[in-house]
């Protein structure tokens, strides 16, 4: 089966502080956007890619991608909406396809490939996942309510990898907001598979990550 990719971009970045958007900040020189697609591309057998651009950005976003053969698509408000114009764009004959943030821009491909030998292996769905580092707790406002056993969790990261038919449905039916789109498919009462992720498939959010990134990269070159 045809592997596509949907790479949500379209957000603003309000966290990284005044600017523009997020993925076309730079970052070693190039957009944000451009490490994440390039990394991508360098991942074994993945075909079509949408990426889903910033509001008014699509041309821009367009010509800066021209050397990776993708289909651009305006975004929406949510990252939802974002990821399922994408979808609505992704050609027929695609039956798994891969969610990546394109804030994820530096995502190792042995990231790609578990997630893709997942489900090739049989997983409707599958992401990758850490352990969490740091004691979690659930508060209530400044008060403690639980902590939770850290053992039994993990930060998850993308690519999220699905059968398409199941991310469709997932779309269809999609209820109150969902942060990623594993989510909307556990709300459907499918397992999700998880697979080793990677520290370097971190998200670039805030101010000191794209320093993280940069000295990524520098270690990389
Ligand atoms: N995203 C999107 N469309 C939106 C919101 C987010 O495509 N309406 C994308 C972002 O571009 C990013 C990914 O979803 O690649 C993860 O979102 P996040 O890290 O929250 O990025 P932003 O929403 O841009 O950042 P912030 O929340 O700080 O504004
Ligand atoms: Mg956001």
């Amino acid at each position: 089966m045809t592997v596509g990719v949907l790479v949500p971009a379209a957000g603003l970045g309000v966290r990284l502080g005044p600017g523009a958007p997020k993925a076309l900040r730079l970052l070693a020189g190039e957009p944000l956007l451009v490490h994440a697609v390039r990394g991508l591309r360098e991942a074994a057998g993945i075909g079509p890619v949408v990426v889903a651009a910033p509001p008014g950005e699509a041309g821009e976003v367009g010509a800066l991608l021209s050397p990776y053969d993708v289909v651009v698509v305006e975004g929406g408000p949510d990252r939802v909406d974002s990821v399922a114009r994408a979808l609505a764009a992704l050609a027929p004959g695609v039956g798994l396809v891969l969610v990546h943030d394109a804030a994820r821009c530096l995502t190792p491909p042995v990231v790609f490939a578990c997630v893709v030998d997942a489900l090739r292996a049989g997983a409707q769905a599958a992401v990758p996942v850490l352990p969490v580092p740091d004691t979690v707790k659930r508060v209530d406002g400044d008060r403690v309510l639980a902590t939770l056993p850290r053992a039994d969790l993990r930060a998850v990261q993308t690519p999220q990898g699905f059968r398409r038919d199941v991310l469709e449905q997932a779309h269809r039916v999609a209820g109150p907001r969902h942060t990623d789109d594993a989510g909307m498919v556990e709300a459907l009462g499918i397992t999700v598979i998880t697979v080793p992720g990677h520290d370097e498939a971190f998200k670039v959010t805030g101010p000191l990550d794209l320093l993280l990134a940069e000295a990524v990269l520098r270690e990389r070159r």
